[in-house]
């Protein structure tokens, strides 16, 4: 039976932590604060967003979400970004991504002051997550490795192929397996022979965006499976071969019109591999766990400051 990765759990765990420093911080007067920058109207963004609010209460972090339209021209946002860096009670500032394709998403990625990039976004931060210096990691592949460790699974000498080259999870991702001592590939859609490289993979990361695209010959018997995907599939005959022997998910489609489907084919994963994230519930919670994290450590960081 292989051992499911459950990022709720981990999640709670994280959270929990959490709890006794945001207190301490509150004590001082202190409470972290994030600002999140919504740009227009991406469906699937409304509700990331929802959720990383919504955490950010639970747990009594300030927050503030700005949602200009998708026409604000790029010197707006960079005026906006520029009074958010200037705000001492702002001590994270999340631009979701994807910026809508008019605004120019790097020069905005680097207004962000690196001192209040929860996401480890800004060229800055890169940097530092190459050299391995001290800095925020972006949540997705952060969340990953809390999930591996906490779990017990063991990353030093074993081969990682994360499928997917992505600033946000991919790059990220693969760095941050290297600096745990792994030996990474890095595969994308012009990787020739794509199931021999997965199936070299002791940790196989699946960060491609399409539904069930990676099925058993992509996967090493007794390989730890990450599934970050997170897509959805609206088309019945597509669900039914997806989840072919899960009667409960095709009958959550049939009332919803609609189900998420990992990268990774769910069966293949559970007969195959000895662990992997479920689809929800794996990667997604540890996501947002991470952007709590990286916004207490910037909280008390400036709270050191002055
Ligand atoms: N869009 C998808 N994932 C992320 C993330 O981790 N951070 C931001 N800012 N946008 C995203």
């Amino acid at each position: 039976m292989a051992l499911v990765l459950d990022g709720n759990r981990v999640r709670d765990q994280i959270k929990s932590e959490l709890q006794p420093r945001i207190a301490a911080l509150a004590a001082k007067g202190r409470r972290p604060g994030l600002a999140v920058l919504l740009v227009g109207h991406n469906p699937a963004s409304e509700i990331y967003v929802r959720g990383k609010v919504k955490a950010c209460q639970d747990l009594g972090i300030r927050s503030e979400t700005l949602t200009p339209p998708a026409t604000i021209p790029t010197d707006e946002l960079l005026a906006m970004i520029a009074e958010l860096n200037a705000r001492p009670e702002v001590d994270g500032i999340l631009v979701q991504l994807p910026l809508p394709p008019e605004v120019d998403s790097r020069r905005i990625l680097g207004a962000v002051d690196p001192e209040k990039d929860v996401d480890g976004f800004h060229p800055c931060n890169v940097g530092r997550l190459v050299a391995g210096l001290p800095g925020p990691r972006p949540c997705t592949p952060a969340g990953i490795l809390e999930l591996l460790k906490r779990h017990g699974i063991p990353i030093a000498g074993r081969r990682a192929v994360v499928v997917g080259r992505s600033d946000i999870v991919g790059k990220p991702m693969a760095l941050l397996l290297l600096h745990q001592h792994a030996t990474v590939t890095i595969c994308h859609s012009k990787t020739p022979d794509l199931p021999a490289v997965c199936r070299e993979a002791d940790i196989l990361v699946a960060a491609i965006g399409r539904a069930a695209m990676l099925t058993a010959d992509y996967l090493k018997p007794g390989a730890t499976v990450i599934d970050v995907g997170m897509n959805r599939v609206d088309d019945r005959e597509e669900a039914s071969r997806v989840f072919r022997d899960m009667p409960e998910k095709l009958a959550s489609f049939d009332q919803r019109g609609s189900v998420l489907v990992g990268d990774v084919d769910p069966r293949a994963m559970r007969e195959i591999a000895s662990a992997y994230t479920p689809v929800p519930g794996g990667v997604g919670p540890l996501t947002i766990a991470m952007l709590l994290a990286n916004t207490v450590a910037s909280a008390e960081r400036r709270a050191l400051l002055c």
